[in-house]
């Protein structure tokens, strides 16, 4: 940990899904597991890295050696980012954050009336790593999980966000599967991983992101 191309930065990577309270006992999630953030957040740590991983809920064990921050909302992940990010040299954006939550949060379980339906009142969340396009001093990576027109959507983000890097997959290919193919798309070009395994996967994605990172150093 005292050697590699990531000695003395500090690399902070979301990872996991947010829940969104409903009720006390109820919540809206969604199918991210954190597998790719965590391997990440390992990878940056053998490459010398000082490393804070935001998470939420996950079935997974925390790396050794990192920082680990556990949140559950994404106002909750939006405090511990820009908490993280007063000294950061690398976001690597990879959690799934809700785009939308509840409008409120009801203080008791809800209850069924009859046999009516019910409507759930949402509001939108804020973007997290969109609300840090002015930090151009740290370096940015984001995720974008699309279901058709992968590469024009990853695209916009890119823009839109202000990132440095995002990283395209096919959201309905690699949910739940060992296995991922990945776009990495900057302003200019296109860098296909083809499908390995997302260990792999993001061992080979953060030799990528530091290539680029060392490239952006000098510009
Ligand atoms: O717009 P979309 O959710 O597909 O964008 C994906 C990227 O934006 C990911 O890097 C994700 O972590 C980030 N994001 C965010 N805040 C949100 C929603 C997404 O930072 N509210």
């Amino acid at each position: 940990r005292h050697h590699g191309p990531l000695r003395g930065r500090h690399v902070v990577v979301t990872a996991g899904g947010t829940r969104e309270p409903i009720d006390p006992v109820r919540y809206l999630g969604n199918r991210s597991s954190g597998q790719m953030g965590y391997a990440l957040a390992e990878r940056a740590r053998d490459l010398g890295a000082t490393v804070t991983l935001i998470s939420g809920p996950t079935a997974l064990t925390p790396p050794r050696a990192v920082t680990c921050v556990a949140v559950e909302t994404a106002l909750e992940m939006r405090a511990a980012v820009q908490t993280a990010c007063a000294h950061a040299d690398i976001l690597i954006m990879n959690a799934a954050v809700a785009d939308f939550r509840p409008a409120q949060m009801a203080a008791e379980k809800i209850k069924k009336h009859g046999d009516e339906g019910m409507t759930l009142q949402l509001v939108q969340n804020p973007d997290v790593v969109g609300e840090l396009a002015h930090r151009t001093d740290i370096f940015k990576v984001g995720f974008a999980a699309e279901t058709h027109d992968l590469l024009a959507n990853a695209r916009s983000k890119l823009q839109r966000k202000g990132l440095n890097l995002i990283v395209a997959n096919d959201a309905i290919a690699s949910i739940g599967q060992p296995e991922i193919a990945l776009t990495v798309l900057d302003g200019e070009q296109a860098v296909e991983l083809p499908r390995q395994l997302k260990a792999e996967a993001a061992a080979t994605l953060l030799d990528l992101i530091v290539a680029r990172f060392e490239q952006w150093l000098l510009t």
